[in-house]
């Protein structure tokens, strides 16, 4: 591997083998999402326990410091909205020679298999990975957004995810499901699990990220069940010991627990 690719790989996925990933990109096709209104008033905080955060290029220049910045996935699908016709309807947003001029350590692109869409975004994908590895950059490709979550299935979600390996994903993102390991064991590359919608509880979270860390994830590209939780700070330390500590779910409730109850 070049030593560019490699070195931004580096950049994402730490020296344990584990990674934690920020999404804070739900603003280009939602809008100004609850608890994301102001980027920088959520990202700021959090910002030291990330490992990378995944952003658009127009909230990135707008609310992260460049001298305060993490390694940055930038998100370079788009193209559609949540009133639009078809969410799953992206083309590439933003050229690779911006993603150079912004430091990035990755570019990050939506794919819709079983979609009306899929051929098109799957292509997009293709060239993105081309342009990628001319400049040693890595291609994150994004599995089943939107209505596509609601095939919540490792059969699904294994298709999808090889898929974009095939391609040539450098890391793929995807949902946790039940069988979890059927989805990692078939895709040759890392995969790091999203959040999805906000879920009732923390517990909810840390079982779900354990057990799919147990069966071969490598970490997680997780939003709203971070920055939409009531303590957001608690949530990612909490997080970062299942990733980065293998704490158990018990144990990471303990930490939630705890870091909550501290003063700001
Ligand atoms: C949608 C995305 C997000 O980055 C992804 O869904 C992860 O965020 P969450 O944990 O909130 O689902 O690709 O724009």
């Amino acid at each position: 591997m070049e030593w560019g690719m490699a070195n931004r790989l580096a950049q994402l996925i730490q020296s344990d083998g584990h990674c934690l990933f920020l999404p804070v990109d739900h603003g280009y096709f939602q809008g100004p999402t609850r608890k994301l209104e102001e980027p920088r008033k959520t990202l700021e905080p959090l910002l030291p326990y990330a490992d990378a955060v995944f952003i658009t290029r127009g909230v990135l220049r707008s609310s992260v410091d460049p001298d305060k910045a993490k390694p940055i996935i930038l998100r370079v699908s788009g193209g559609s909205s949540v009133v639009g016709k078809d969410l799953a309807n992206e083309g590439i947003t933003t050229s690779m020679e911006e993603a150079i001029r912004l430091n990035v350590a990755a570019v990050g692109i939506s794919i819709f298999v079983g979609t009306e869409y899929e051929k098109e975004s799957l292509l997009n994908l293709s060239k993105l990975v081309d342009d990628g590895e001319r400049y040693g950059i890595p291609v994150m490709a994004v599995t089943a957004v939107g209505k596509e979550l609601e095939k919540r299935e490792a059969r699904y979600l294994a298709l999808a995810s090889r898929i974009a390996a095939e391609l040539g994903a450098r890391v793929v993102k995807t949902y946790w499901c039940e069988n979890f390991d059927k989805v990692t064991k078939g895709c040759p590359v890392p995969v790091v699990m999203a959040g999805g919608p906000k879920v009732d509880t923390q517990r909810q979270v840390f079982d779900f990220v354990y057990d799919g860390m147990q069966k071969g994830a490598v970490g997680v590209n997780l939003g709203r069940n971070i920055w939409q939780d009531e303590h957001p700070v608690a949530m990612i330390k909490a997080l970062r010991a299942v990733i980065h500590k293998n704490a158990t779910p018990k144990e990471a409730e303990e930490i939630y627990n705890s870091e909550k109850s501290k003063k700001k």
